[in-house]
């Protein structure tokens, strides 16, 4: 068992066995629910059940999906929790991947002024990446976690072991966050990871860990994303246009695979914008390319692209913001890009 103590609370890695069974007896929760959608339902909760021993608990079933993570849907679960008679003494059970997290945490957070949640990722993104940090939120208006709050779950427990149901494609787009925790803090671990050929066989609690301490570090060092944590934007600025640019389209692109293709991009504009070297910038697009595959973008969508890249959030006096590198492991934050650059990156993608 690996464990990452953060300021408030603590984050086990490992067989709930040996963390949540323990934990769950240890607090005593007067009452408990448990948050799934239909896939969490079927593949994690027996897993869950039968690893903690949890018997007496209030099951919240939603559907599963982004296009779920908003506002009704959280009406459905605070009715589900005041029908249970859920109070401020109860706990919450996030049991599933980022949007059951991101939403479960959130109607806690709020239901009547903050109950204790704990989160219980399930997928490899949530796993490294929205179960640290404390952003909770849901969609709104078509803004993607537009309306949220910052707080901290009460515990979160990652057991790799339910990895093993999540579609390939879910893994590897979860990957993609690991591949950027390296490229922005770590130069070894990138080298490391660069040399992994088969995801689908991995043993992941090394790899996890070690994204969880980066995720960790930048988190602490900026709790509230006012500098450096902006780092983890990096392969976001253009990666999110072209995840919504695509799912636009009739071919829709999970989350991790558009933030390759943004990776690449941003990360010839580290070079053209900041000197990263580029064999390294080769390096990083041959790797991501074999993993990934050769998505093409339009050249035509260009305008679009870049027309989304001006509504980020990032951005200040109108000018696109990004998060870049250089050298690897290292990340520079706030580097304005004018569109020739961009779009000289997204040429380079293509080329
Ligand atoms: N809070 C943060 O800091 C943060 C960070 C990154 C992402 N996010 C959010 O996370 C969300 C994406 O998370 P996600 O990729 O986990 O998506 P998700 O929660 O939609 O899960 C992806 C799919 O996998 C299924 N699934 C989950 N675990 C499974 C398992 N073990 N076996 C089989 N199927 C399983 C789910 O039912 C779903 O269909 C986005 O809404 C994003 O905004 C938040
Ligand atoms: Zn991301």
């Amino acid at each position: 068992m690996d464990i990452l103590n953060l300021p408030t609370y603590t984050i086990h890695l490992g067989d709930l066995r040996e963390s949540a069974g323990d934990w769950l007896r240890r607090q005593n929760y007067p009452k408990v629910a448990v948050l799934v959608d239909e896939n969490t339902e079927q593949h994690c909760l027996p897993v869950f059940l039968k690893k903690t021993g949890l018997a007496d608990f209030h099951l919240i079933r939603i559907e599963a999906g982004e296009p779920h993570k908003n506002i009704g849907t959280c009406q459905t679960i605070w009715s589900r929790m005041m029908e249970s008679g859920l109070d401020r003494r109860s706990l919450l059970i996030n049991l599933g991947g980022g949007v059951i997290g991101d939403m479960g945490g959130f109607c806690a957070a709020t239901f009547k002024r903050g109950m204790d949640f704990v989160q219980v990722p399930t997928t490899l993104l949530s796993q490294v990446d929205a179960s640290v940090g404390g952003k909770l939120g849901i969609d709104f208006m078509q803004v993607k976690n537009s309306i949220g709050v910052f707080r901290d779950p009460a515990a979160v427990f990652i057991d790799p072991d339910f990895l093993k149901t999540l579609p390939y494609r879910e893994l590897r787009s979860g990957f993609a966050e690991m591949i950027k925790h390296a490229l922005i803090a770590d130069e070894a671990q990138w080298q490391k990871m660069s040399r992994l050929q088969d995801l689908a066989g991995l043993d992941w609690s090394p790899y996890i860990l070690h994204s969880l301490r980066i995720k960790q570090s930048i988190v602490e060092a900026d709790p509230f994303e006012r500098g450096i944590r902006k780092a983890l934007n990096f392969g976001h600025t253009i990666g999110h246009a072209i995840e919504g640019h695509a799912l636009e389209s009739a071919h829709p692109l999970l989350h991790g695979e558009a933030i390759a293709v943004g990776m690449v991009a941003e990360s010839y504009l580290s070079h053209r914008k900041l000197g990263l070297p580029l064999p390294d910038v080769e390096a990083i697009k041959a790797y991501l390319t074999r993993i990934y595959g050769a998505f093409t973008i339009e050249k035509s969508s260009y305008p679009d692209y870049l027309a989304l890249m001006h509504q980020d959030k990032k951005n200040e006096n109108g000018q696109i913001l990004f998060s870049l590198i250089h050298p690897v492991g290292n990340a520079v934050v706030n580097v304005a890009c004018e569109p020739e650059d961009i779009e000289a990156a997204l040429d380079y993608f293509l080329m």
